[in-house]
């Protein structure tokens, strides 16, 4: 079996800020509850002309370079989104027809805010048995345009944002670095405590006036109060799980990125970790909760910053609609 590395991230934000008093003007919110209740002082909204696709090109063209790699060296593509640029086919196919790759296969993945996780999960399998060698992960969401930003919505609104992120993984040779292992886990019970209803296919037509006008399903909805509950129980449950899969003890950790859900539960899982402020990532204040993309940006900045270099052992987390679960083990 080989071992499959991160050899490089990548990222992009649109470039531009919607304040939180930017939102002041389009809902009956403030700075203030935003701030107390998610710790967000503003996100990124893309610009009439740029697409999910578009930012996934660009976080990866930065991840090919860290890598040191060319597109023409991507077997392979998983892409992970709720936002996807059509409906079918998926936003995978785009990207790799914008990368010139064609023949390589490209996967979309729906897991939400843990789609980055499973994500590199799969491509650490397909790497493990020797199927591939080189695959791009990508997380990607534009979440400005499904959102309801209006006061009805603003639950929901004041919390996501615009964003993709890219990591290369690469068979490695050294057994002692890479993805050291990875957690999956999913709770359907909890569909519907936070979803996005229509359009589907168990309605005829998948979409209609009423929908728009009437029932407001085309936005999301969410149990805020719930997910909170079981996000901050769900996040160190699954870190533990990882450290012991590994054989490794917490005290190890150089760094923990978990997904950029909320700041109160960002803080949360830190102090049922007992970990130090400095050892878990956070950049939420500046991008809002971007699902399937906060990872990857996260990472992509600690890396920038310096927080992960060679040898450092990181752990990603996440939690989100599904409910779904999952964390990442990975020896820089
Ligand atoms: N601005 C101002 N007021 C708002 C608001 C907003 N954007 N959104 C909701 N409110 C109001 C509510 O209407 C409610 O008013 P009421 O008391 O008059 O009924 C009040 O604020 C409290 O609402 P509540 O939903 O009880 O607040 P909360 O303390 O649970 O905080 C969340 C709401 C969403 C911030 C919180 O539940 C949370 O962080 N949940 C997890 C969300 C998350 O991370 N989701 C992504 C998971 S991947």
């Amino acid at each position: 079996m080989y071992r499959a590395r991160i050899t490089g991230v990548g990222h992009y934000t649109p470039p531009n800020v919607v304040k939180n008093s930017d939102l002041e003007k389009l809902m009956d919110t403030s700075d203030e509850w935003i701030r107390e209740r998610t710790g967000i002082l503003e996100r990124r909204f893309v610009s009439d002309d740029e697409h999910n696709s578009d930012m996934a090109l660009k976080a990866t063209n930065i991840a090919l370079e860290r890598a040191g790699k060319k597109p023409e060296d991507i077997d392979f593509i998983v892409y992970a989104t709720l936002s996807p640029d059509y409906f079918f086919p998926g936003s995978g196919c785009i990207l790799q027809n914008d990368l010139e790759i064609p023949g390589v296969g490209a996967l979309d993945i729906r897991t939400q805010c843990t789609g980055f996780v499973y994500g590199l999960s799969i491509a650490d399998q397909f790497i493990k048995t020797g199927m591939y060698k080189t695959i791009l992960v990508v997380g990607s969401e534009v979440q400005s345009r499904g959102i309801d930003l209006t006061t009805k919505g603003r639950d929901i609104a004041v919390i996501f944002g615009d964003g993709a992120g890219a990591a290369i993984v690469e068979r490695s040779e050294d057994d002692n670095r890479g993805i050291l292992t990875t957690q999956l886990h999913a709770d359907g019970r909890y569909v519907k405590e936070l979803w996005n209803e229509d359009p589907g296919s168990r309605k005829m037509p998948r979409l209609s006036h009423e929908m728009i006008d009437e029932d407001d399903s085309i936005y999301p909805y969410m149990n805020g109060r719930y997910v909170f509950k079981h996000a901050v129980s769900k996040f160190p449950a699954v870190i533990f799980e990882a450290l012991e899969t590994a054989g490794v003890d917490k005290s190890e950790l150089d760094l923990v990125i978990p997904h950029q859900a909320n700041m109160r539960i960002t803080e949360a899982v830190r102090q049922r970790l007992d970990m130090p402020e400095e050892k878990v990532f956070s950049n939420i204040q500046k991008y809002g909760n971007t699902t399937a993309a906060s990872i990857p940006i996260a990472m992509s900045e600690a890396f920038e910053q310096g927080l992960i270099k060679d040898n450092s052992l990181v752990c990603l987390a996440a939690f989100g609609s599904g409910f779904t679960w999952a964390s990442a083990l990975i020896r820089w």
